[in-house]
């Protein structure tokens, strides 16, 4: 979890230090079993086997890690970038699954800026801690491990660089122990400079299974290759979020908390959109849909309870045009009472324990996978998403949330299915009580991680075929 949480006014110190310690609580537990586990499994059958991993530490029914046979193995993770965002942490937590079964884990970092970044800093310290090996990208180090390594792991679509720009001559000798894992939807990401190796790679990891026919389709017309053999993988939510979707304690304390610091009231609605705002993300038709929702309201005379919206998210530095806008249709509109804008943080937890419905609103291909949508599932939300991309794979229409079109074709569905939560409460936690047991069905670590156990069987199977050099 982030050291900052947002979201608190600035006067409100108490508030402020409530929720640090109610976020320090659970990240201390969650570091202390990590390490107890790490080292060795104290929970009951265990005693034969030494070297557990954290995975399946919490339930109650320990079911055997998958990840085991990767024990001893050595693999290389090349990140694009290391920041606190999606990719490079989605990296990292199959680093220390990894490393939780004992495997030897080397990590490289193509892109790095020249002077120190504390972000960066702290990173690598943290995977330095749990025994990953942080290598440089250049260098004959990398090459080495990249030739020794039973599996090599790329991670996004512009990790490719890294192969002619470092291997060189030695790409051959790596492709075929190589595992794509892919997390964009974009057209500038379908560039040969990138890609041009996919074809002959061990496999392609992709999030979503219409990331994965989209990957097939562009590949093919774009650029004339071919997809690998390629794997869909959906993510599962961190144990430490879970942690503090199913503590009631923990969310009653976070759900008043951001509430005050919002100026929203216990009984009031709140619906909220957590992506990064911009165009893509799709506040700009939220909004609209959350004032026609307004007007519904009060042309039907129905008796909701007061609604408010909450977009976190906000960055007045990066998108500044497209946030003036948001604002600007707030103040004219008049509902700047019932919208609040909170800036980008990593820390969601808090404000998925304080709303009531997500949104998810993102637009054209939607999203590749959209792990808020899983995380909002696990508080018990309902999600109102648009029908494309891997909300589609997520979200059950009319059990678990409702879909809309993306577009402006979605702006009036949208709104009316924000009046229907607001008028059928019932209905409303029926729905996220069916998104929780989804979660508990199909996305927690430990699916996630048999997901890749089989990836990861698969791949090795194949470079056998292949004698390192
Ligand atoms: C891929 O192409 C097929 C056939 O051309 C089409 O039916 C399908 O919708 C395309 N899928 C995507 C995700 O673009
Ligand atoms: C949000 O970010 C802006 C800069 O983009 C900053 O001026 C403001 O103080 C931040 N607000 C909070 C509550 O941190
Ligand atoms: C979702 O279900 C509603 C009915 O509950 C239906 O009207 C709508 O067309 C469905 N949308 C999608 C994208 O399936």
């Amino acid at each position: 979890m982030a050291k900052h949480p947002v979201g608190c006014l600035p006067f409100q110190k108490r508030c402020l230090f409530v929720l640090l310690i109610m976020l320090s609580i659970s990240t201390v537990i969650a570091f202390l079993i990590k390490a107890a586990f790490d080292s060795c499994d104290r929970r009951l059958e265990v005693a034969h086997k030494p070297l557990h991993s954290s995975l399946n530490a919490l339930s109650t029914k320990t079911p055997p890690n998958p990840l085991t046979f990767m024990k001893s193995k050595q693999v290389l993770l090349v990140s694009h970038e290391l920041s606190l965002s999606g990719g490079p942490l989605l990296l990292m937590e199959l680093a220390f699954l990894l490393r939780g079964v004992g495997a030897e884990v080397f990590w490289v970092t193509i892109q790095k800026p020249s002077e120190t970044d504390e972000v960066i800093y702290n990173l690598e310290q943290k995977m330095l801690v749990r025994g990953v090996q942080v290598l440089s990208a250049k260098g004959q180090e990398a090459i080495g491990t990249a030739l020794k390594a039973d599996i090599v792991v790329l991670n996004t679509a512009v990790a490719g660089k890294w192969l002619d720009a470092i291997l060189k001559e030695n790409i051959p000798h790596v492709l075929s122990k190589v595992l794509w894992w892919i997390h964009e939807m974009r057209g500038h990401y379908f560039k040969l400079d990138y890609v041009k190796h996919l074809p002959t790679v061990a496999g392609a990891m992709i999030d979503s299974h219409v990331t994965a026919q989209y990957w097939k389709n562009r590949t093919q017309e774009r650029l004339r290759i071919k997809m690998p053999e390629t794997y869909v993988v959906h993510l599962g939510n961190s144990k430490e979020l879970m942690e503090v979707a199913e503590d009631g304690v923990a969310k009653r304390v976070l759900r008043e908390h951001i509430r005050e610091s919002l100026g929203v009231r216990d009984e009031d609605l709140l619906f909220a959109i957590i992506n990064s705002v911009s165009r893509g993300k799709g506040q700009d038709l939220f909004l609209r849909s959350f004032f026609e929702s307004l007007e519904l309201i009060q042309v039907k005379k129905l008796k909701v309870p007061s609604m408010h919206a909450v977009i976190v998210g906000s960055d007045m530095t990066a998108q500044t045009k497209f946030e003036t806008e948001l604002r600007n249709f707030v103040m004219q509109k008049k509902i700047q009472d019932r919208v609040h804008f909170v800036n980008k943080t990593l820390t969601v937890a808090p404000y998925l324990a304080a709303v009531d419905v997500l949104v998810q609103n993102s637009q054209a291909r939607g999203e590749c996978f959209g792990r808020i949508t899983i995380e909002a599932m696990a508080f018990q939300l309902p999600v109102l998403g648009t029908a494309a991309g891997g909300t589609t794979e997520i979200v059950v229409n009319g059990t678990t949330g409702l879909l809309h079109p993306v577009g402006k074709d979605g702006v009036t569905p949208l709104a009316k299915n924000i009046v229907k939560l607001a008028t059928h409460v019932e209905r409303r936690l029926t729905m996220g009580k069916r998104g929780y047991e989804r979660v508990k069905e199909m996305f927690l670590e430990h699916h996630m991680a048999h997901r890749i156990a089989a990836v990861l069987k698969e791949v090795l199977r194949k470079s056998k075929g292949h004698p390192h050099p």
